[in-house]
């Protein structure tokens, strides 16, 4: 039997970087009330050639190479999008034509701000049924295309990227590392409280959300998942080495941390300098933290997120 390893990272961001001072030039807001907020300093910004394909295959092309991986050799791609520029051919269809990953099938996943999550256990069931051995799990968004930019409520929070990773199958009897499990849930009661529009729809895509509603049962179930995570493998709250969150807000990733009694220097932020890149979050800042030497292999990493459904859910990974 087989357990997914996590062999390479690679991320993509917009060059364009969009400061709050400039937000404030054209919308009645300010750097004080954003920072104080939600952590958000700056965000990156596609331009009109960058889209959900083009980010996913370039943060693809970033992670076959880490793991020194050839694209013919991927059996397997999901991209978790939320902001595809076509409805089909999908996105994992496009970066597996981009690429060069001409055995490899491919579709995408909908599950907004978790969809890494979601993404990641999916290609794990994939792997530890043998029916893959290589999945590129790719997250990828360009939120920028979806806001309306005239609610400052909304327009102030996301930023555009794309995050990869590559999974591989190894034998059990190896070193220890992998994915060891994933958890997820969703609520489709509370659909209401964030969602987008879709391309079947008269009004066209635009993203709407009660921040307020989502923050709430965002600390609430992120709070439980954690507690689920732990408790599965009868782990302490110390036993983990890092906390690589999905970067919605600082507050909630302030508040798990607490919860884990983690230091500070052992949480991934990005949100920062990112804000909040949907699906792309977690992988984004796990390739930060492991290109940087922060996450090093033997590591055990937490990952959890929370999205529009509501959906969330958690991974625990040996790196
Ligand atoms: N600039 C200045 N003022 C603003 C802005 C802005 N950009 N946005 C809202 N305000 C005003 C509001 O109009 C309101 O004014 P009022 O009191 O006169 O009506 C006041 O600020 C307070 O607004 P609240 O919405 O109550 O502010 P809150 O403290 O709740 O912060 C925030 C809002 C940051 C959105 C917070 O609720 C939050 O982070 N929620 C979670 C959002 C989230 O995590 N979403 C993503 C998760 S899922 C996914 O990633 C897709």
């Amino acid at each position: 039997s087989v357990r997914a390893c996590l062999t390479g990272v690679g991320g993509y961001l917009p060059k364009r970087v969009v400061t709050n001072e400039e937000l404030a030039s054209r919308i009645e807001t300010s750097d004080d009330w954003i920072t104080s907020r939600t952590g958000i300093h700056q965000r990156h910004i596609a331009d009109e050639t960058e889209t959900a394909a083009s980010m996913a295959a370039s943060a693809a092309r970033e992670a076959l190479a880490y793991a020194g991986a050839d694209a013919a050799e991927v059996d397997a791609i999901i991209v978790a999008t939320a902001t595809p520029d076509e409805a089909f051919p999908s996105v994992a269809v496009r970066v597996q034509a981009a690429i060069g990953a001409n055995r490899a099938f491919g579709f995408d996943l909908s599950a907004a701000c978790s969809g890494f999550i979601y993404a990641l256990a999916t290609a794990n069931a994939f792997i530890l049924a043998g029916q893959a051995r290589k999945i590129l799990v790719i997250g990828s968004e360009v939120y920028s295309r979806i806001l309306d930019w005239t609610d400052r409520t909304t327009c102030v929070l996301f930023g555009d990227g794309a995050g990869a990773v590559l999974l591989e199958a190894e034998d059990l009897k190896g070193s220890g590392r992998g994915i060891l499990s994933t958890h997820l849930h969703a609520d489709g009661r509370l659909g209401d409280i964030l969602y987008v529009t879709g391309p079947g729809s008269k009004a066209g895509a635009v993203l709407k959300m009660q921040g307020r509603d989502v923050f709430r049962h965002a600390v609430a179930k992120l709070s439980e998942a954690v507690d689920e995570a732990l408790e599965a493998h009868h782990l302490v709250a110390s036993d983990i080495q890092w906390l690589v969150p999905h970067q919605a807000n600082l507050r909630i990733i302030d508040g798990m941390a607490r919860k884990l009694s983690l230091p500070e220097g052992r949480v991934v932020v990005t949100v920062d300098r990112h804000a909040n890149t949907s699906a792309a979050s977690i992988p984004l800042a796990l390739n930060e933290a492991m290109r940087d030497g922060r996450i090093s292999k033997g590591d055990l990493v937490l990952m959890e997120g929370l999205g529009g459904g509501l959906t969330w859910g958690s991974a625990l990974v040996r790196i």
